[in-house]
Parts: C-alpha cells; structure tokens; sequence
C-alpha cells in the first residue's frame, strides 16, 4: 500500500472522477454555455467546441493530472519538484487564478441561492405575472445592493470553506460524492422534461445543425473548453496529487472531459426547450440580456410551464450545487498552497484564504451598479467595464490560456517521454496513445492556444 505524502490525503475509488467532474461543472456549463452557444447561432458553435475539448482540452487534463499524481504536491510544489524554479511560475500564475476567479465566481454562486430563494417563494406563494422587462428590473435592483451582494457572496464563500475544512476524503470527497449524483438525476429528469415541451425539437436542431460561425466564435469556443473543464491554473494539478497511483489518470481525464460536455449540452436542451416553447415573435424582447438569462429569462418561462413552480427551485438547486462543487476546489489550489508548502493547518489556512478571497470577492459584487467607481472602472480601455467584468476578462482571456499553454510545453518539450509513459501507465496499463498525446501537447494544443492568445494580444473578446 502506498501512503502519500505527509498524510496530505487521498480519494477513494471514484472520489477523484466526482471531485473532478465537481470542478469541471459549474456555472460554466449551466450560465455561461448556454448563452454563448446562443449567441453564437448554436450548432458550428458547439461542433468547435467538442473539437476543442478533445484536441486542447483532455489532452492538457492528461498533462495537469499527470504532473500532479507524479509529485503529489499542489502546483508551486509541483513545478519546483520536476523542472527549473522559474517554472513554478506557472504554479504561481496558476494560484493567482484561482484566487481571482473564486472571487467574482462566489458572487454569481450567491446569487442562484437567492434565485432559489426567489422561486421557493414563488411556489409556495403562487406567481405573479410579472414580465420580460420587470423581471429584469428586479435582477437589476438585486444585483446593485450592496448589501444583498455581500450576504449572500459571504454565505456561498462560508458553504465552500466548510466542506474545504474538512479536508480531501472526509470535505471535497464526501460533498462531491453527494452532491453529483442529486445533480446528474435533477438534470436528467429536467431532460425528460423539455422532451414535452413545444420548444425541444427546435432546441435539437438549434444545437446540432451546423450553421455558419465567424472566427470571434471559434476563438469563444477554444477559450470556453479551458475554463469549462477548469484547466490552465493548477486545479487538476492539485485534485491529480490526491489521485491513488492504482487509478488511470488517461481514463479519469476522458471521463471527466466527457462527462463536462454532456452536462454542458444537457444544459443547453433544457434552456433552449424552454426558450423556443415562447413564440419566436416574442422571443427576441424576453432574450435581450443574454448573458442575464439564467436569472431574468428562466424564471418566468419556468412558470409559463406546467409543473414551473416545482422545477423551478430544483433547477435553481442544481445550479447552486454546481456552483459549489467547483468553488471547493478553486479555494483548495489556493489553500493548498499554504498547506504544502508553508505548512500551515489545514482549518487556519482554508479559513484564512476564505476570508482574504471574501474580501476581495466584495469589490465584484459591489461593481454590479452599486458603488459607481467600481462599476464603471475600465483600466484596459474599452474591454470591460467595472471589477467583476475586468476580472472575468483578465482570467478566462490570459490566465487561463497562458497557464494552459505553457501547461502543454512543460509537459510535452521538457519532461522525458519516458518519464511521461511510466507516469500515465501506472494504474493504468499499456496506454496506446501516450505518443499521440505527447505529439498533441507538443504541437497541436500550444498552437490552438497560441492562435487563442494572438487573438486576445488583438484585442478579440471571448468570454
Ligand atoms: N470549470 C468551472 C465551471 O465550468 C469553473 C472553474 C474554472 C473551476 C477553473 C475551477 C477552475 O464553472
């Protein structure tokens, strides 16, 4: 039996396919795909992405995995064990990351708690016809108070230090091993259900019929797949390092790849049904504010359906639970930093780091309209506009694809293919594809993010 190092804590069978899978789904899947996939007319859209996933994505999942199993150390450790010190900077790069994307991220986490909220109030107290454009105003009100925006930032951030605290098998293993499998069955009786609504035949077709898609779109596509499967800042790096030796890495990473992309489309048939259930005429005024949709659009076209106010909190759930699951582990990179190499405990620096990513968290959630400085602070021109947006923009369009690439090079020009095969083989067996792979990181992946980073150097938008 292997122990691993300095009990730092192991998954179980299956606890790291959840906990990852936990990761890789989130409001990436259920918020963000829908409606790009939406704004990028569906089908060629979404045929790039499935590329993207299997040509830049698994193969860099493989990569984070493996450099994270071989050292058993979170991503600074981890860099620092098998190359020079400067490509700790990676590392480093990577917990900076995780530490700005949780905190905008726990924003919109908090607010499908009070959406949950919102919609358990409505079943129970009968909905008022409220339309397109009051729904909107009462997202608008919501989202600049202030005070609104720290309760429940601070209650989301309080939910994932919990789980955190407890540590890999008895918190991240035990939520994520609970929580995925309510989630797989809320999305797959949510399925069953838009197959009786007028709108799923369109909502098919909408997704798989390729249309015609400009280059903004494939650039959105490629750079989606980074942060959707949570790759480019050490996340696998560190779930990898609690993996078992006698579990596949190359199996694990193609499941939770797989199992992301089904969620995601899942995602999409249950919006797009309800969406096209409204008559085309009268969709373009209720889908203005695509980006706002899964807080102003759903609600009330979950109560033009029947059976809307019981589906309504469970999706709301679903989405939370979600939310959730991958904000554990983007607290964990950042916690685990301090755990490994500083050696702090475990419950001082989760809640320590908790705290710090709170408070820097409040700058987001006060951007949304209710301290105007923060609002409408733009310190890269005209490319987003207040703290949330900047930080959105500065994380999914360079940390991420710069992680990731040079993810891809460290793994595929400096460590030794005979390093690389013996650590993807063992739990493993003979892995047939290991070359391709490797030609993969080598070749095809840094040129699909180079193109990717080109792109933002350019000043295309694409998150
Ligand atoms: N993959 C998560 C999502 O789709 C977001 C995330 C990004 C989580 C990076 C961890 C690390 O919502």
């Amino acid at each position: 039996m292997e122990t691993p190092q300095n009990d730092r804590g192991q998954f179980g069978n299956l606890g790291f396919v959840l906990a990852a899978a936990g990761s890789a789904v989130g409001l990436g899947n259920i918020w963000k795909f829908p409606y790009i996939t939406y704004d990028n007319g569906g089908g060629s859209f979404v045929l790039i992405y499935l590329l993207s996933v299997l040509l830049v994505g698994a193969p860099i999942m493989i990569a984070e995995i493996t450099i994270g199993r071989s050292t058993q150390r979170s991503p600074v450790g981890a860099f620092l064990k098998l190359g020079r010190p400067a490509w700790s900077t990676i590392g480093w790069l990577g917990i900076t990351t995780g530490f700005v994307i949780l905190s905008y991220y726990c924003v919109v986490a908090g607010w499908t708690v009070h959406y949950f909220l919102k919609c358990l109030a409505w079943s129970f107290n009968g909905f008022t016809q409220t339309d397109a454009a009051t729904l909107g105003d009462q997202f608008g009100d919501f989202v600049s108070n202030g005070k609104l925006q720290i309760l429940y930032h601070g209650l989301f951030m309080a939910f994932t230090v919990t789980v955190v605290v407890f540590g890999v098998q008895r918190g991240i293993e035990r939520a994520t091993k609970t929580l995925m499998p309510i989630l797989f069955v809320i999305l797959i009786l949510l399925v069953i259900n838009s197959t009786r609504t007028p709108g799923f035949r369109e909502a098919i077709v909408f997704l798989f019929k390729p249309t015609s898609i400009g280059s903004d779109g494939v650039l959105e596509a490629v750079g989606h797949s980074f942060f959707t499967l949570s790759l480019g800042m050490g996340a696998m790096i560190t779930y990898g390092s609690y993996m078992s030796k006698r579990q596949s890495v190359p199996k694990s990473a193609i499941t939770v790849s797989a199992l992301d992309t089904l969620i995601a489309l899942m995602a999409c048939v249950i919006m797009f049904s309800i969406i096209f259930s409204v008559p085309a005429a009268e969709r373009g005024s209720q889908f203005s504010q695509s980006l706002a949709i899964l807080f102003t659009t759903l609600p009330k076209m979950f109560y033009s359906l029947p059976g809307g106010a019981v589906l309504s909190p469970i999706f709301y759930t679903l989405v939370a639970f979600a939310a959730l699951t991958s904000t554990i582990s983007l607290l964990e990179v950042v916690t685990s930093f301090f755990i490994d190499q500083l050696r702090w405990p475990r419950r001082v620096a989760t809640v320590l780091v908790g705290l710090l990513i709170f408070s820097f968290g409040i700058l987001s959630g006060l951007s949304q309209g209710s301290v105007s400085a923060l609002s409408e602070w733009t310190p890269i021109g005209d490319k987003s506009t207040g703290v949330f947006d900047t930080l959105d923009y500065l994380a999914s369009n360079w940390f991420l694809p710069v992680g990731g690439f040079f993810i891809a090079i460290f793994v595929g020009w400096f460590l030794a293919g005979s390093f690389t095969r013996k650590e993807t083989e063992e739990g493993h067996g003979h892995f047939a594809l290991h070359n391709l792979w490797r030609v993969t990181l080598r070749f095809a992946s840094p040129a699909a993010i180079g193109w990717v980073i080109y792109a933002v150097i350019l000043g295309k938008k694409f998150n």
